[in-house]
């Protein structure tokens, strides 16, 4: 009955009022009701206006897709930890097709910087023991072309094609400034960190994409093992992320 009567109480104020914090209330209202798990953050965020922010997902994403907003909004974001404002080095393990890299290069492009892109091109490697059984073999294949055409304006990346750890071996001995893990298994995860991990400046910045997700109980093992006897922190965000930056 109360519930009845909250309902009606929010749904006149929607009628009456129709502005934009009603048509919230009313949302967070009825979805509470139909999935109690998701919780509604705070009313009038900044980031939900970010038309440009927008435009760019809305051009790497299919349409009415919204589930890595936030991730992809962090990751643009988190760039700006790099000390580094001229000359940074930025690289990606799993670049699927190209729509964290669209940032990557857009970043690096405006401070002289260059983009070193992993993937195999032929989807997930063999899941093991510690991926649990949501991801099979050569799920998320993209290709170079998919890559190449959504960095179309740009020239300051290099695509290195194949699994890892095999395909680590051609990358060029450089340091390296920022990180972006998003490769959802384990074992490319932590043969991919014991590469960059030496590598890495102070101050250098590791993002994993799917640290916090259920689907990626391999990612949280890799990350928590590598990181269990070294100085750094990892902090997990509410986006599924977590980041660490290099002491
Ligand atoms: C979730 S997608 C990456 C999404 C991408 N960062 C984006 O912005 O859309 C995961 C990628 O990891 C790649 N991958 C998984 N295991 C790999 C491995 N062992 N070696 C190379 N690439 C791998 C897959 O081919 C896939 O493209």
């Amino acid at each position: 009955m109360r519930s009845a009567i909250s309902l009606f109480s929010y749904l006149l104020k929607f009628i009456v009022k129709r502005d934009e914090y009603s048509q919230f209330v009313l949302a967070e209202y009825i979805s509470s009701r139909i999935y109690p798990k998701l919780k509604f953050s705070e009313f009038g965020r900044r980031w939900l206006e970010d038309s440009s922010f927008f435009e760019y997902y809305e051009s790497v994403m299919d349409k009415e897709n919204w589930h890595s907003a936030d991730r992809k909004f962090n990751l643009r974001n988190l760039m700006n930890l790099i000390k580094k404002d001229n000359e940074a080095n930025l690289i990606e393990f799993g670049a699927y097709k190209g729509a964290s890299a669209l940032l990557m290069c857009e970043w690096a492009n405006e401070r002289n910087g260059s983009v070193y892109l992993l993937d195999s091109f032929k989807g997930l490697s063999e899941p093991g023991p510690k991926d649990g059984n949501y991801w099979q073999k050569s799920d998320l294949r993209a290709t170079v072309e998919d890559v190449q055409k959504t960095l179309t304006h740009y020239s300051n990346f290099e695509i290195f094609p194949g699994y890892i750890p095999d395909s680590l071996k051609a990358i060029p001995e450089k340091v390296f400034d920022f990180a972006h893990f998003d490769l959802d298994l384990f074992q490319p995860t932590l043969d991919s960190l014991n590469y960059i991990y030496p590598r890495m400046s102070k101050g250098g910045v590791l993002v994993f994409d799917d640290y916090g997700f259920l689907s990626c109980p391999g990612v949280t093992s890799a990350v928590d093992q590598f990181f269990v006897d070294k100085q750094e922190n990892v902090v997990e965000i509410s986006s599924g992320q977590a980041f660490v930056v290099i002491l």
